[in-house]
């Protein structure tokens, strides 16, 4: 049975979680500024946070829910907690929600080499539409565009 229960972030004070996993996740981590801008861009802007049941956040996903297209921004996992389901069951609950308030697509950017990433997407019906070479640096890569079509039939 999991472990972690998935809600929107909706305290600035949670944001430093968040940080701690961007900087163990990646070369180029969001800023706090970055996630206080998205907290207050209500409108499109969705925060979600995996918390275990002693209250620590152990993963998240960042979105826009633009028109009827879903764009995942960020998600990440902490490294002792992944292969778990979390990223899983942050997805499934991410793609469930954007589809309540009306996306019919998703879309996401993904480095080419990342495996695991790549896996997850795939499992979630996400398929290759492009690539934008050299998009990412440090080190410089291309990134993936992927999109998952149909999003209400899941
Ligand atoms: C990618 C990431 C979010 C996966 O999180 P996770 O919680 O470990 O993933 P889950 O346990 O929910 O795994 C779900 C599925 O993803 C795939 N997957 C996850 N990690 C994998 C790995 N290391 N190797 C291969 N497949 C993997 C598998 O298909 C897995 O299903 P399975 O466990 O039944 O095989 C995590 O590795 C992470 O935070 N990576 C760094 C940040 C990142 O790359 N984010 C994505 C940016 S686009």
């Amino acid at each position: 049975m999991a472990t972690w229960t998935v809600e929107p972030l909706t305290s600035p004070a949670d944001v430093e979680a968040i940080l701690a996993i961007e900087e163990a996740s990646f070369t180029h981590p969001w800023t706090r500024d970055m996630y206080l801008a998205e907290l207050e861009n209500r409108g499109a802007s969705h925060l979600y946070v995996a918390r275990k049941a002693d209250g620590r956040i152990v993963g998240f996903c960042a979105c826009w829910h633009i028109l009827d297209e879903l764009h995942i921004n960020n998600l990440a996992v902490t490294p002792a907690e992944r292969r778990a389901g979390v990223a899983a069951a942050l997805l499934t609950h991410v793609l469930a929600e954007g589809t309540k308030i009306g996306a019919c697509r998703a879309t996401l950017e993904v480095r080419q080499s990342n495996e695991a990433a790549r896996q997850l997407y795939e499992k979630f019906g996400f398929s290759l539409a492009g690539v934008r070479p050299a998009y990412y640096t440090n080190p410089v890569e291309d990134a993936l565009i992927l999109w998952r079509e149909d999003l209400a039939d899941s």
